[in-house]
């Protein structure tokens, strides 16, 4: 039977990794697909750095610098994007699939963003773009969502959905913030830019991918509520501990009476929580619905092999032209705020360890009945008349009017602390 062939966009962590298993599992990915998968060519961005690909990668492909001529390739049946960044990819996919060929990518960024067109673009033409790898690594989230669940309304997504920031959460146990970025990196999880995972735009990007499906209709990133983890520090974790609570990055889908609310929040989650445990670079997510009650799908989020196994598990789909449901487009369900639903918070603010800075925090939070359930101020013995933190436990309070209330500290202290508030979530 004739092979099926691809073409490589991007050698870096993940198509690395895709090479290896494609030559490793050579013999068994032609059983699956039904013909051997050929890699004929590889794109890169400097084709003069040094790189190793397996001798024994089926194809033996040439590596150069230039992804339209790969794709203008009639030899090739489809293109596997694992280049990143959003526009240069949005052309390739556009003229891959203008050309007939089946698309392969793991980037949530530019699926998020240009999705409308994109999948409007495959189905117009009759060709897959698959994109499992895109979302939660491992994990066939976008399998079960689409397939192996009853249609229907799932009313609840909680997820875990950035294996970088779950990473970094973890060694602030031990770490700076800064180390633990830098340990993340190292280890191949974090974005070619790290700000991207820890601003928490990547778990929108993926948070709008999965909701595109369950909600059938787009999802426009612009209008979900995104906080990141920067700012976060050890006294926050340690918060936790203290509580018997765990601190996440959690991409929250919500559907109520008013339509569907959706964002991405740093979240206190009780020991108790399935989610809670979720440790390294892991992601998890927590379906409910009312036909199957909940549903927790966990595994690595992020890295090159874990990320290669979902692209490679595309390849073979494609190459036996296994049919995909194109997610719809177009209409946009009403978006609301995830911190419009009141719950207690947690409130870090570093201040100056001086008399009456207490009563003018304490001021602010009661000018928007913010009640406070519980406050501690730890004794600063070797920086008497520095800094201090003042933690405090608000009574449940919508995100909003808590933001409100701090946006009524005065002058001195706004320009002295950035307030920490995290969500607890039930
Ligand atoms: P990476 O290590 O930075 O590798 C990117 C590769 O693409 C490099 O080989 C680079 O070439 C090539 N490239 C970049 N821009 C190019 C251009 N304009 N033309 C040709 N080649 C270009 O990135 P990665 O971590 O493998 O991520 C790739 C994609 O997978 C991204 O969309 C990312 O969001 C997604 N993803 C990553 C992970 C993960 O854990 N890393 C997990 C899931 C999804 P050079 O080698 O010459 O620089
Ligand atoms: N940087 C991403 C993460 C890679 O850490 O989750 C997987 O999409």
């Amino acid at each position: 039977m004739e092979s099926y062939r691809i073409a490589l966009l991007g050698l870096g962590t993940v198509g690395g990794a895709v090479v290896e298993l494609l030559a490793a599992t050579r013999k068994e990915c032609a059983e699956r697909a039904g013909r051997p998968i050929e890699v004929s060519r590889i794109v890169v961005r400097d084709p003069s750095k040094n790189r190793t690909v397996p001798a024994d990668l089926p194809g033996h492909p040439t590596i150069r610098g230039d992804a339209i001529e790969a794709i203008e390739d009639p030899n090739i049946d489809a293109i596997v994007e694992l280049a990143g960044g959003t526009e240069a990819p949005r052309e390739w996919i556009r003229l891959a699939i203008e050309q007939g060929k089946d698309v392969i990518t793991a980037n949530k960024a530019v699926l998020a963003i240009h999705g409308d067109e994109l999948f409007d673009l495959a189905k117009e033409h009759g060709r897959s773009l698959y994109y499992e790898a895109s979302v939660a690594a491992a994990v066939p989230i976008l399998q079960v969502i689409q397939q192996g669940i009853p249609a229907g309304p799932v009313d609840r997504l909680t997820g875990i959905l950035n294996g970088t920031c779950n990473f970094i959460l973890g060694r602030l146990e031990e770490l700076s913030f800064e180390e633990s970025v830098k340990s993340a990196q190292q280890a191949g999880l974090a974005e070619a830019d790290p700000t991207l995972d820890i601003s928490g735009i990547d778990s929108a990007h993926k948070l709008a991918l999965l909701a595109r499906i369950l909600l059938g209709c787009s999802v426009p990133i612009e209008k979900l509520r995104v906080e990141g983890i920067e700012g976060l520090s050890p006294h926050d974790i340690e918060f936790g501990w203290e509580h018997d609570l765990s601190l996440k990055l959690l991409g929250m889908m919500r559907r109520n009476g008013d339509g569907t609310a959706l964002g991405v929040m740093p979240c206190f989650l009780p020991s108790s929580h399935p989610l809670a445990s979720v440790r390294d670079e892991d992601n998890a997510v927590l379906l409910e619905a009312a036909p199957f009650g909940s549903l927790v799908l966990q595994g690595k989020g992020a890295g090159g092999m874990p990320t290669a196994g979902s692209v490679v598990a595309d390849i073979l789909r494609a190459a036996r032209g296994d049919a995909i449901s194109y997610p719809a487009s177009g209409t946009v369900e009403k978006i609301t705020d995830p911190g419009a639903t009141p719950v207690r918070h947690y409130l870090r603010l570093e201040v100056p360890d001086r008399h009456g800075v207490l009563a003018r925090v304490a001021g602010a939070l009661a000018s928007e009945q913010v009640g406070i359930a519980a406050l501690d101020q730890p004794e600063n013995l070797l920086d008497f008349a520095g800094v201090v933190p003042i933690r405090i436990l608000t009574h449940p309070v919508e995100t909003t009017r808590l933001d409100l209330a701090l946006s009524h500290l005065d002058e001195d202290l706004q320009s002295i602390t950035r307030p920490v508030r995290i969500r607890i979530e039930e």
